[in-house]
């Protein structure tokens, strides 16, 4: 690869069910999103009540040279004029990982171009600078499917985790909902429509690990206790009527809620005890896009003295354009992985912390 001042990066996704492909130019500190598209699988896993990870690398084998296909027409640039590939090497499904992973290092080889393994979390934790340009160190909650976890990103490759879930994510936590409620999946929008219309005092779900100083989140008991609250209602009813589901709904959300804001506040603490100059807590993954948990953490900043950043939902969810930013900066240093990048389906942002199920553990969904 010669040096360009313009980088034009080609960002290639596949560890979950989003076959994702973008073109992204880099001039100096400016990103532009030339093309960024999303190839869903929802309609594959649907009768399935889950990702299967052999449907999933089947289909992400199948598309992902069609995806960069499509992504390099969108931009209207050719392979030519590509300067790197950034690609997400970890973590994630190890087949869908590997699809990604072949289809980059086929075309850096045909074309003698370079090529990098990015952190899919790498690449949500950096969005609000490709979004916004927020300087570093900024504070950051990674909220989705398959994760949640605070993190401060002080540098392109330098994150430390504060906390995390020490069990299921929000994003599996509301899907799960949508399921014990009849509403249908992706959960989280189903269950936030649903929860309009309730009240969020009727049931009282427990807020766990709000006892603890930490930064540490449970959901697992959150889940059950909604399963017993669902259940006492179906045997005093003999089901669950429109208003009882929309109780259930909003008591979910508001106990989901009320621990999201509690940690937060206390990440902000140690966030603040850093003194940055221009204090931003950011958002990033599905569950950002909840109206009643956005406006907490928003109130919450407001009343710190913090800007709240929370990316366009497209940014937000799984997507190439953050790969190929995150990879950006390693493509500018001339760095290569070639031919020896591999996937890693465990491969936790912050080394130095203590192992837990949100680091990509269970290679689930990031
Ligand atoms: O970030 P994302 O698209 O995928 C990964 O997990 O990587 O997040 C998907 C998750 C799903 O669990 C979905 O139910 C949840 O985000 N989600 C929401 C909302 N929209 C999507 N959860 C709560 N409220 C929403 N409005
Ligand atoms: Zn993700």
């Amino acid at each position: 690869m010669t040096r360009a001042t313009t980088l034009t990066v080609l960002g290639i996704e596949s560890s979950c069910d989003d076959t994702a492909a973008a073109v992204l130019r880099l001039d100096g500190d400016r990103p532009v999103i030339l093309s960024n598209l999303v190839w869903g699988q929802t309609g594959l896993h649907a009768a399935f009540g889950g990702i299967v990870p052999e449907i999933a690398a089947r289909a992400h084998a199948e598309r992902v040279d069609l995806c960069v296909q499509a992504a390099l027409t969108a931009a209207d640039v050719t392979l030519d004029q590509i300067d790197g590939i950034a690609v997400t090497a970890g973590p994630g499904l190890i087949g869908g990982l590997l699809a990604g992973v072949m289809c980059a290092r086929g075309l850096a080889v045909a074309r003698g171009l370079h090529l990098v393994g990015v952190n899919h979390l790498a690449g949500h934790a950096l969005t609000p600078r490709l979004t916004d340009g927020v300087a570093f160190p900024y504070l950051l909650l990674l909220v989705s499917g398959g994760h949640c976890q605070f993190l401060i990103v002080h540098g392109d490759d330098r994150f430390q985790r504060l906390g995390g879930t020490i069990d299921d994510a929000p994003g599996e936590a509301f899907d799960k909902t949508a399921k014990l409620l009849g509403l249908p999946q992706p959960g989280g929008p189903a269950v936030e429509a649903c929860a309009r219309d309730g009240d969020p005092a009727r049931f009282a779900l427990p807020r766990p690990l709000l006892d603890r100083a930490d930064c540490d989140m449970s959901f697992s008991g959150l889940k059950t206790a909604l399963l017993r609250a669902r259940d006492r209602v179906v045997a005093e009813h003999g089901g669950l009527r429109i208003q009882d589901q929309a109780d259930l709904a909003a008591s979910f959300q508001a106990a989901l809620r009320d621990v999201l804001a509690a940690k937060a506040a206390r990440a902000l603490t140690l966030y603040h005890a850093l003194s940055p100059l221009r204090p931003v807590f950011a958002v990033a993954g599905g569950v950002a896009a909840n109206g009643p948990i956005r406006a907490a953490l928003s109130a919450l900043c407001a009343r710190s003295d913090t800007d709240f950043v929370a990316p366009p939902l497209a940014l937000c969810t799984d997507n190439a354009a953050m790969i190929a930013y995150a990879g950006g900066h390693r493509l500018a240093a001339e760095q290569n992985d070639a031919m020896t990048l591999s996937v890693r389906p465990r491969w936790p942002l912050d080394d130095a912390a203590p192992a837990m199920l949100g680091s990509g553990r269970r290679g689930a969904k990031a």
